[in-house]
């Protein structure tokens, strides 16, 4: 991966007037998308890995692309079990070393396994979004995180919940989306990587000299916020 990486551009110059729509509408009508029968596969093994752990905090990295975060991410809490997701087979089967103990990689569609997750109870303590995709396209808002129809599920679990983008608007559509769903207050703030990166889009923005944003929240478990189908 090269340093050199461009910044986001955008026509949009702050939210996005529909966020506040969309997110009205995720939140009054479910999500009706089939699961996915891979997804289905990939978290009953999931389930089976986290059974045989037997217990310890639950810790998300979604969309962690080759896994890096989710291995620096276990080295740091080794008391948790570390569940690293992305749909992409070619990024998790880059090697980047053993895996730890307490790390796992699946590849599946976090909006399945979001939905799986919280049907199955999960309550991770720590819910990671590294550097999702930006699509900074105004008209790809509901591919966005903060958009999409699967942001009650995802709030839902609860958590302690970190957003991290090389995109200042993303981060504050995302805190926005955040407090218009839960009430919860949320903010952007600036973020200065310590010595090691925690991911490689990590790495290679703050080589090329961008500045990174952040969102941390503390959310409660509440299934409530998906609408019954
Ligand atoms: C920009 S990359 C960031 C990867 C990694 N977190 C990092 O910072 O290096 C975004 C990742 O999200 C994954 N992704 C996007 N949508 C996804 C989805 N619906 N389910 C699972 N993974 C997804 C992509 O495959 C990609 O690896």
């Amino acid at each position: 991966m090269t340093a050199r990486s461009r910044s986001i551009v955008s026509r949009q110059t702050g939210p996005h007037e529909d966020l506040a729509r969309r997110v009205a509408r995720a939140l009054a009508h479910p999500l009706r998308k089939p699961l996915a029968e891979h997804t289905r596969e990939a978290f009953a093994g999931a389930s089976d890995w986290l059974g045989r752990r037997g217990g310890g905090p639950l810790i998300l990295d979604a969309g962690c692309g080759v896994g890096l975060s989710t291995r620096r991410l276990a080295g740091r809490f080794p008391d948790a079990s570390v569940i690293g997701v992305d749909r992409s087979a070619d990024r998790l089967s880059r090697d980047h070393g053993r895996l730890p103990d307490n790390a796992l990689l699946v590849r599946a569609d976090l909006v399945d396994f979001w939905r799986l997750a919280l049907d199955a109870d999960w309550r991770p303590a720590g819910h990671y979004l590294l550097y999702p995709n930006p699509y900074p396209k105004a008209a790809h808002l509901k591919m966005r995180w903060q958009g999409h129809p699967v942001l009650p599920v995802m709030l839902a679990l609860g958590g302690r919940l970190e957003l991290r983008s090389n995109w200042r608007i993303y981060v504050e559509e995302f805190a926005l989306a955040v407090t218009q769903a839960t009430g919860v207050p949320a903010s952007a703030e600036p973020f200065v990587p310590g010595e090691t990166c925690l991911t490689p889009f990590e790495q290679k923005y703050h080589a090329s000299g961008q500045a990174l944003w952040r969102l941390v929240v503390e959310l409660p478990h509440d299934p409530g916020l998906v609408p019954a189908g």
